[in-house]
């Protein structure tokens, strides 16, 4: 069965709740798509205002990230019963700047992806390397290493529902786009790490997405390409070019 294409926002530390309402507003005609799959991934804060600014639209609501604790003595953080409660379907996991900035290791964004599927979220897993890694030849190990253990003790039903992201961090908000064959070389070899430690009906299920300066003029190749089914957008999220990166095949 082929796999539904899924384009998500990643809104980043951007749009105050009103902003965001707004946000909604200007894009609801644009990203009217009956072929693909959206989601805002949108700031704690702005979840709540835009469940309600999306409600009866074809479009869904993800956080930016979670903590993997049920309840209790955690200042500032925010549970994935919280984020199921108030509406959300997605949670991005791992994300580049969240490794980088917030030091999150792979133990804890295990934690964190088993954590949100219990509670009925969907992970977008991110994973990628840096340019260093990239010249050094050592790409695929790296994305493996990351898949491996963040995929720990996870099931190969729970990993079809699921949806990865590979973000090479030298392409994120530099406006350097992987070249159509680096990004699709690495969204294959993703699939058949899963085929390996899963198996291949796990593999073909998986939805891979590509993430790094995607816009309205590259998203229709990317797309296009056998393993990426999609597109995890930045900056081209925050305007109405998203509405034709979700259009791409229009
Ligand atoms: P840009 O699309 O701004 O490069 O960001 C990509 C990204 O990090 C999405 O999660």
């Amino acid at each position: 069965m082929a796999r539904r294409k899924i384009v998500a926002g990643n809104w980043k530390m951007n749009m105050t709740p009103s902003e965001a309402v707004k946000l909604c507003a200007d894009l609801k005609e644009l990203v009217k798509s009956d072929e693909v799959d959206v989601v805002y991934c949108v700031p704690a804060i702005d979840i709540v205002p835009v469940v309600e600014a999306v409600k009866g639209t074809n479009v869904e609501v993800g956080a930016e990230n979670m903590y993997f604790e049920e309840k209790g003595a955690y200042t500032g953080e925010i549970s994935a019963s919280m984020l199921k409660d108030a509406g959300v379907k997605y949670v991005i996991i791992g994300h580049s700047e969240r490794r980088d900035y917030f030091k999150e290791d792979d133990v804890l964004l295990n934690r964190k992806v088993k954590k949100a599927i219990e509670a009925g979220l969907t992970p977008i897993l991110c994973c990628g390397e840096t340019l260093e890694q990239r010249e050094m030849g050592v790409t695929m190990d790296w994305i493996r290493l990351q898949i491996k253990s963040d995929l720990d003790g996870v099931t190969a039903d729970q990993v079809k529902s699921m949806v990865i992201a590979y973000e090479p961090i030298w392409a994120i908000g530099t406006g350097k786009t992987a070249t159509t064959e680096q990004a699709e070389e690495v969204c294959r070899g993703i699939r058949q790490c899963i085929a390996e430690v899963y198996d291949d009906a796990t593999a073909e299920a998986v939805r891979i997405q590509y993430g790094g300066s995607v816009n309205a003029g590259n998203a229709a190749e990317l797309f296009a390409q056998p393993d990426i089914d999609g597109g995890l957008v930045g900056g081209a999220s925050l305007k109405a070019e998203f509405g034709k990166i979700v259009n791409y095949n229009k």
